[in-house]
């Protein structure tokens, strides 16, 4: 009998033969596979502006289109390609294009989706020197670069991470072990069991993913004190210096922020940072986009001070617009940071002069997600990084004060740099907080239903508020004008002229 295999080699077109392998070197169905895909994610991001930015398709009814049974025999590429793209139809938000204002997700700059691409083909496996030479020096540049524009040191050791979480996990890996080596504890051999307790200090503003850092490095959250924050988001100097004098030999970090995920809020760095480090803390700074600020002339003051941190958090896949996938991380005891994460291994190869990026990184096998950084760096320069930030900072300000000089909607806190928040009143005489909630909410809901926008939503100091994020470099004064249109037409109110 004729093997499947022999079949195919001889009519690869009429057979179904996607799981014999090895595929033929130049395999015509790639080809076609990888054409088909250029067409469709071209036809998806040239009709960004034409299609609804929220998804149209509920969640039961992408279950039954994506949940069939897995069947026993493979089929074609192309095949699986044409039905992958017909079934996540009305499931894929348009967080690619330039009017998707919820979170900060940034887009992806052509330079960066293109080597994104290339990273899958390319398919290196970005753990050491040896498993991919090109990949391994390509972060050496990127590290430096970064570094270079956000006004880091330039000894600072550094991770290419997966986002901003594991960049705080690479970042607390470093200063456990620094904290906990200056008392005489080697946490990487005895464990956290007998260990000093490590406290941590922090306005009450700290993002979710750094108390996940605390959780999966065993630092535990019971070792986090709250303390109070300002009108303005900002840690208070004398609370955080009455916590620091109340035990002043414990070991301690102090996480302060570049951006608050609602108002973008700065903490003081220059005066805070050298209060904290008199008492012998670890200084860790989340600036998952706020960071980028460092990068524009108009907004680099808001960090002014921050370089004198210990360590910093910070994403591409933000501000940078760089794919998904895209974290990095900044240590200047780099000592700390190698010893927190470092392994050596028999069957492993290491090259003496290259640097092993399983040194710094918390994965072992990883995707190889510098060429991607690399890319968008390469393609915006110095300048189109300022001018993004910068841009997308007049375009959240100006969003945010048309939205709100709507009849029936408020600003509730005027953006500083890409951030901003809005909400919608009862306009009915005596409506209480709770009605503006309820509006706020229903109103927020009726615009993800014209498929114009996407917000999200929060609540700030008791009021819930949608959020308005700019962070993408395809986002213009026209997706501005269109946006504010279609909220008034929600509100059935005129737009002013
Ligand atoms: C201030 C802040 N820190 C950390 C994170 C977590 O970043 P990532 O999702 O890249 O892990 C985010 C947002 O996601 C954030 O806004």
């Amino acid at each position: 009998m004729e093997s499947k295999w022999a079949k195919y080699q001889a009519e690869p077109h009429q057979t179904q033969l996607s799981w014999c392998l090895p595929m033929r070197k130049t395999d015509s169905r790639l080809r076609e596979t990888l054409g088909a895909v250029l067409e469709h994610a071209l036809s998806h991001i040239e009709n960004l502006d034409n299609s609804p930015v929220a998804a149209t398709a509920d969640l039961s009814t992408l279950r039954r289109r994506l949940g069939r049974q897995l069947a026993a025999e493979g089929i074609p590429a192309e095949q699986v390609i044409e039905e992958l793209v017909r079934d996540v139809d009305g499931g894929i938000l348009g967080s690619a294009g330039g009017r998707f204002f919820g979170w900060v997700v940034g887009a992806s700059v052509p330079a960066a989706l293109a080597a994104d691409w290339l990273t899958s083909a390319w398919d290196q496996n970005g753990a050491l020197y040896a498993t991919a030479p090109a990949a391994a020096v390509v972060e050496e540049v990127v590290g430096a670069w970064l570094k270079d524009i956000l006004g880091l040191p330039s000894e600072a050791s550094f991770a290419l991470v997966t986002g901003c979480q594991m960049a705080h996990v690479t970042c607390l890996a470093g200063a456990r072990h620094s904290l906990l080596a200056k008392r005489g504890w080697d946490v990487e051999r005895q464990g956290l069991y007998g260990a000093p307790p490590i406290r941590i200090l922090s306005s009450s503003l700290l993002h979710g993913s750094f108390e996940r850092a605390v959780r999966l490095l065993g630092l535990g959250l019971s070792q986090v004190t709250v303390l109070p924050a300002d009108s303005q988001g900002r840690l208070e100097y004398a609370a955080l210096e009455q916590a620091l004098q109340s035990n002043p030999s414990a070991p301690t970090i102090v996480l302060l922020q570049a951006g608050d995920v609602n108002t973008g809020a700065f903490d003081l760095f220059e005066t805070i940072i050298p209060l904290a480090k008199q008492h012998g803390a670890w200084v860790h700074v989340d600036g998952a986009f706020g960071l980028w600020v460092a990068c524009a002339p108009r907004y680099r003051h808001l960090a002014k001070g921050v370089a004198a941190a210990d360590s910093w958090a910070t994403d591409g896949h933000k501000w940078l617009n760089v794919p998904f996938d895209c974290g990095y991380a900044f240590v200047t005891d780099s000592e700390a940071h190698r010893a927190s994460l470092s392994h050596r291994a028999a069957y492993l190869t290491h090259d003496a002069e290259a640097r092993d990026q399983m040194d710094w990184n918390p994965e072992w096998s990883r995707r190889a997600r510098g060429f991607a950084s690399y890319a968008a760096l390469r393609e915006l320069g110095r300048e189109g990084v300022a001018d993004l930030v910068e841009r997308c900072c007049d375009l959240a300000h100006s969003l945010v004060m048309k939205l709100g000089s709507l009849p029936g909607a408020e600003v509730l806190w005027e953006p500083s740099i890409n951030q901003g928040l809005v909400r919608f009143l009862d306009v009915e005489p005596g409506a209480s907080e709770q009605d503006h909630d309820r509006r706020t909410e229903e109103v927020m809901a009726a615009i993800l239903t014209t498929g114009e926008a996407f917000f999200g939503g929060t609540t700030w100091h008791g009021h819930r508020a949608m959020r308005v994020s700019v962070s993408s470099w395809r986002t213009s004064e026209e997706d501005v004008e269109r946006v504010v249109t279609a909220v008034a037409g929600v509100l059935k109110v005129p737009v002013a002229q």
